[in-house]
């Protein structure tokens, strides 16, 4: 049997980063909200281990999360981590109250005693505490197995029933030994093999399909992103041609990009793709709109017709796919609200053509597993690794109105920036960059000629995930590089700036 782990969701903010950590392991975790899964559900579930997150609660407050004490004695391992370590101690009769000398926060140091936890960590290290209460009178059949100088009861255990509990996150990076510390629960502890692997999750996978769907006609929304290019590659192994794939070209790619999707898809794996050019379709609804959200709304909309319209074409098809990846499933059935916010990749797609059912294959899967898979499953090191791009595509970056002219100036420019960035390789790499054309034009000069011609800025950022980030340094020599070639090449621009704004206040998109 597949071992698994159970990460309890009590609200912390790192259960992702828990359960990405037991998987780098080799070892298969999911999440689920405290109150979206039953003591009965978990004995069935056969999960080999299970982890408390924290949460951002006191046990004593009436609005804090619990769950039912029995879970403690069902024979199974659990590893309480911050308000998972104060609620074991609640729930086994212990007492947790604030820290006598105040919260803990950031790096601090951590003193071990021996214990299966702590094997192959020092007696010395830095951990990582993020607390206000502590675990101050042990319950029964504990003892107390780490310290720091301001909380003398930083882990616990009761080994006989093997609950153990740790005050600081052994998740985050800034806990030295906290890998070690995940590794020995999870292999001393639970006694776990480690034996889950992406081929695994691969052959798995297509099996699943291949008798699921047998030969039933699937359809899927092909952007040319990771997540959908993970899913068509991944179908057409298991269904071959019954994987019907569109791929609605907006006119609003990058320089090439549409060739580039094409080409993988039907020239490297001979998937059954219809590219639909709808450049003209699109175009035309958003002729004389600047509006930044109304650009957007027309895109989302005209985008379902089009798709719509082809699925016309191929009658009966009983099944869409759909490129699901797992935080998107975590984060839509977070919280105490029992409406779940379905996630669709293409807006609303189930609610206007009517399927049998929908398949989403990667929705157990984090971003970095879906790439890995992607590139077992042979798609190219460019297309698995490209940076983000948003769905409507570079209308939002062409500020004011949209016409053919910015859009082709602003492919040329993109595209040189991009690759003087590959070209120079910065030692800060950043996660998205691209060029915007400005609606602003302004005086320069050319050879003895006054110009009159676009303004083009670029912008860099780096960021963990998107919703802040920092403009990149880059080196000046790219920059310079950049410019040069930009104003150079391109007669139409005349002027290059470099955004230099944070997320927030600016958003990483300009529009
Ligand atoms: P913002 O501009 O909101 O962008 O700071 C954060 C990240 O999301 C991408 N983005 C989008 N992706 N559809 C998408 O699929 C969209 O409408 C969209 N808008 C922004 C953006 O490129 C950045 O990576």
């Amino acid at each position: 049997m597949q071992e698994k782990i159970l990460v309890l969701d009590f609200g912390g903010q790192y259960d992702q980063l828990i359960a990405r950590r037991v998987r780098e392991q080799h070892v298969y975790a999911e999440i689920r909200a405290y109150n979206r899964i039953t003591l009965d559900e978990i004995k069935e579930l056969g999960y080999t281990g299970i982890i408390f997150t924290g949460g951002p609660n006191s046990v004593y407050d009436p609005a804090s999360p619990h769950f039912d004490p029995r879970i403690l004695d069902i024979g199974i391992p659990i590893l309480g981590i911050c308000y998972g370590d104060q609620l074991m101690a609640y729930m086994a009769g212990g007492v947790v109250a604030p820290a006598d000398n105040g919260s803990e926060y950031g790096k601090t140091k951590l003193y071990v005693n021996d214990n299966v936890l702590f094997e192959n960590v020092p007696r010395e290290s830095v951990c990582f505490m993020s607390h206000t209460d502590y675990v101050k009178t042990l319950p029964d059949g504990f003892t107390v197995t780490a310290f720091t100088d301001n909380c003398p009861c930083a882990a616990m255990c009761d080994t006989k029933r093997g609950l153990y509990g740790v005050q600081f996150h052994p998740e985050v990076a800034h806990t030295e030994y906290g890998k070690t510390i995940l590794k020995n629960f999870l292999f001393s502890v639970c006694g776990c093999r480690g034996d889950w692997k992406m081929d695994d999750f691969i052959s798995g996978a297509v099996e699943k399909y291949r008798r699921e769907l047998g030969s039933k006609k699937v359809l899927l929304a092909l952007s040319g992103g990771v997540d959908s290019s993970v899913v068509a590659a991944l179908l057409h192994r298991a269904i071959g041609d019954n994987l019907i794939c569109v791929f609605v070209d907006h006119g609003l790619l990058r320089k090439d990009e549409g060739d580039f999707v094409e080409n993988t898809f039907r020239g490297l794996f001979g998937l059954n793709l219809i590219r639909v050019r709808a450049e003209d379709r699109f175009l035309s609804k958003l002729s004389g709109v600047t509006d930044p959200e109304r650009k957007r709304k027309i895109i989302g909309e005209e985008f379902i017709r089009v798709f719509e319209d082809e699925a016309k074409n191929f009658g009966e098809v009983q099944v869409l796919a759909q490129g699901t990846i797992y935080p998107d499933v975590v984060e839509s059935g977070k919280g105490d609200s029992a409406t779940i916010k379905s996630h669709h990749n293409v807006g609303g797609l189930p609610d206007i053509i009517a399927f049998e059912s929908i398949v989403e294959p990667l929705s157990n899967l984090f971003k970095d597993e879906v790439r890995e898979v992607g590139e077992k499953l042979g798609l190219p090191k460019e297309l698995v690794y490209r940076q983000p791009f948003p769905g409507p595509g570079l209308a939002v970056r062409v500020i004011g109105e949209i016409t053919k002219e910015k859009l082709e100036l602003l492919r040329e420019a993109d595209a040189i920036f991009r690759e003087e960035i590959d070209k120079s390789a910065p030692s800060e790499r950043p996660n998205q960059y691209f060029a915007v054309m400005t609606d602003l034009r302004s005086v320069g000069v050319k050879g003895d000629a006054r110009t009159y011609g676009y303004t083009v800025a670029l912008r860099a950022v780096s960021t963990d995930d998107f919703m802040t980030a920092e403009w990149t340094r880059l080196p000046y020599t790219a920059l310079e590089r950049a410019s040069s070639r930009i104003t150079n090449e391109i007669g139409q621009i005349t002027r290059v700036v470099y955004d230099i704004t944070s997320k927030p206040p600016a958003t990483v998109e300009w529009e």
